[in-house]
């Protein structure tokens, strides 16, 4: 999610063109890379036998950290509000112990109350839509781990604000072709205001042989007329550290530090904040 440059290629070429919304969140966050370090480490700790101390992926989407902590012989819970996404992670799961779970976070109710470890990547924390909602998470996070379980949530606090519409450069559009469309996604523009974080971008797919589509892969606008890139705007709540120590100690869970992912030429760096059960 984070405002990044180009990707070239894809991360999957497909005969038969997926949703376009798998495609999206694929270009838009799968090709982030910067905190894999820090979940692999902190799954190593949590379950220094690899499968035997459960870990849950909240906001999992297609599955850019489940899938690499399972491969690495994690047995992960992998959980999102949109199904279209799980099915996708599922269907790339393949036979890794990987269990996806459709449900929001504010809501959780699972059978396992024993996970080790609870991770959040890429700003999950930031969509749920406020202080009321983040407690609600802090809450359900902590009733589902056990005893010195580890819950780790990223989130941005510095986003430079550009504004392409007024003149700014901005990050150069990410790309990949799949099932021969080539879908091109561009930030455009970052609004910091009081409460809030809105990253807008402008999505177009275009067909093989260069006709442009709308941005879902159906005909894009009347013969003749030029396509429109759909407009998609991301609000993240601000939120710091601090503030987080705070909300996340009211839920019973004690604050254990920040860690931080690392800037890169792409993407904004993350801090990473942390607490025990
Ligand atoms: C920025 S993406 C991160 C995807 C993935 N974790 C990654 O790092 O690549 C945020 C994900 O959180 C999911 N999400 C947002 N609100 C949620 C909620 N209330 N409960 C569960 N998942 C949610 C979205 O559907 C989306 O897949």
């Amino acid at each position: 999610m984070g405002v990044s440059a180009a990707t070239g290629g894809g991360p999957h070429s497909l005969a038969v063109a997926p949703p376009a919304e798998v495609v999206w969140h694929d270009l838009e966050c799968g090709s982030y890379s910067a905190d894999m370090a820090l979940w692999r480490e902190l799954a190593q700790s949590a379950d220094p036998q690899r499968g035997s101390e459960p870990i849950l992926d909240v906001g999992a989407g297609t599955g850019r950290v489940t899938l690499d902590l399972a491969r690495r012989g994690h047995s992960v819970t992998a959980l999102d509000i949109r199904p279209e996404l799980l099915a996708v992670l599922k269907a790339r799961a393949g036979g890794l112990a990987v269990e996806a779970v459709c449900a929001d976070a504010r809501a959780l109710e699972l059978p396992e109350r024993g996970y080790a470890l609870v991770l959040m990547p890429m700003q999950t924390l930031q969509l749920l839509g406020g202080a009321g909602e983040r407690g609600a998470f802090f809450a359900r996070a902590r009733a589902h781990m056990r005893p010195g379980a580890l819950l780790a949530c990223a989130i941005v606090t510095d986003l430079e604000p550009f504004d392409c519409g007024a003149g700014d450069l901005g990050p150069s559009p990410e790309t990949v072709l799949v099932a021969g469309r080539r879908y091109i996604s561009r930030a455009t523009r970052v609004r910091v205001r009081t409460r809030s974080i809105a990253i807008e971008r402008e999505r177009l797919i275009i067909a093989a042989e260069g006709t442009p589509e709308g941005p879902q892969g159906g005909p894009a606008a009347p013969s003749g007329a030029a396509a429109l890139p759909e407009h998609n705007v991301v609000e993240l709540d601000r939120v710091s550290v601090a503030r987080l120590a705070r909300e996340g100690s009211r839920a019973g869970l004690t604050p254990a530090g920040t860690r931080e992912t690392p800037a890169t030429e792409e993407h904004v760096g993350s801090a990473v904040v942390m607490f025990r059960a």
